[in-house]
């Protein structure tokens, strides 16, 4: 447990399921209210929500598109007036259309970029004057940053430009006592993930190919997000640590 977390006002988004809800749930526990953001799965977001409450802490679920600026400032306006803060945030929500980059269109580029890499900005911009004296921002991002993947031919570059947001950012709030990391997650079996065309071979190679034996788990993604918001943490700045059974490095 990290008690200096104990109060904090955390917004996670894409939080109704996958890692975004698993994070929801770690901080939670540590004493943080949560805000989970959504884009249409209001059910599922409320049920994550319930959940919480039910293991007795504080939450509540707001809807919002984050590829949409307009979206993005109503969700920050009403964080303004229920809380007046926001000491945490994972810009966790991501959306991107698969496929190549010689065939991409300038439609799916924009769609695939505003949702995953512009908005890390954009709730950064809103969440920074919120934070009051102590700060945590931890960014979300995935082999596609670094390697070339099948189907990423936009989703890798966007996921590139977080990178390179994480870096920036970091430097450039850490005399604010503002953190600013990120996670790598390895391949995990989420939504989001079985919409790529070859999912479930790529689910199985993965595991037999991960040093550990298993594929990650949004919970094993979720207790390094909450290291990296406490104290612990405190001399680690603009990196990115990867969750993923050594997975990456020996592949
Ligand atoms: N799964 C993996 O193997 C893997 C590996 C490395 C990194 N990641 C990263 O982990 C993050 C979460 O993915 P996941 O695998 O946990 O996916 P997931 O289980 O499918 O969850 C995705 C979440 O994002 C929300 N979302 C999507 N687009 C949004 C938008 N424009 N605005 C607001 N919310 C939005 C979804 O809500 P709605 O349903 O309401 O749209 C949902 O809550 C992503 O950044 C992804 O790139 C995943």
């Amino acid at each position: 447990m990290y008690s200096e977390l104990q109060g904090k006002v955390a917004l996670i988004t894409g939080a109704s399921r996958g890692f975004g809800a698993a994070i929801a749930h770690r901080l939670a526990k540590e004493g943080c209210t949560i805000i989970l953001n959504y884009r249409r799965s209001r059910a599922e977001a409320e049920s994550i929500m319930e959940s919480i409450h039910a293991a007795g802490g504080k939450a509540l679920a707001i809807k919002a598109d984050v590829g949409d600026e307009d979206k993005i400032d109503a969700m920050f306006e009403f964080i303004e007036d229920e809380f007046g803060r926001c000491d945490i945030l994972v810009p966790n929500a991501s959306f991107g259309v698969p496929g190549q980059t010689i065939t991409a269109s300038s439609k799916h580029w924009d769609a695939t970029f505003n949702s995953t890499a512009k908005s890390v900005m954009l709730l950064s911009q809103r969440a920074v004057p919120l934070m009051k004296d102590w700060g945590r921002i931890v960014t979300v991002t995935s082999y596609g940053g670094q390697r070339v993947l099948e189907q990423y031919g936009i989703v890798g570059p966007a996921k590139a430009a977080v990178e390179s947001l994480t870096r920036s950012l970091a430097v450039e709030l850490a005399p604010h006592n503002i953190l600013v990391n990120g996670i790598m997650p390895g391949v995990c079996d989420t939504k989001s993930f079985n919409a790529i065309p070859n999912a479930e071979t790529v689910l199985v190679t993965a595991k037999e190919k991960t040093p550990v034996g298993r594929l990650v788990t949004p919970e094993d993604a979720a207790d390094v997000v909450a290291f990296l918001c406490s104290d612990q943490s405190r001399m680690i700045c603009g990196q990115f640590i990867t969750i993923d059974g050594g997975a990456f490095i020996v592949n």
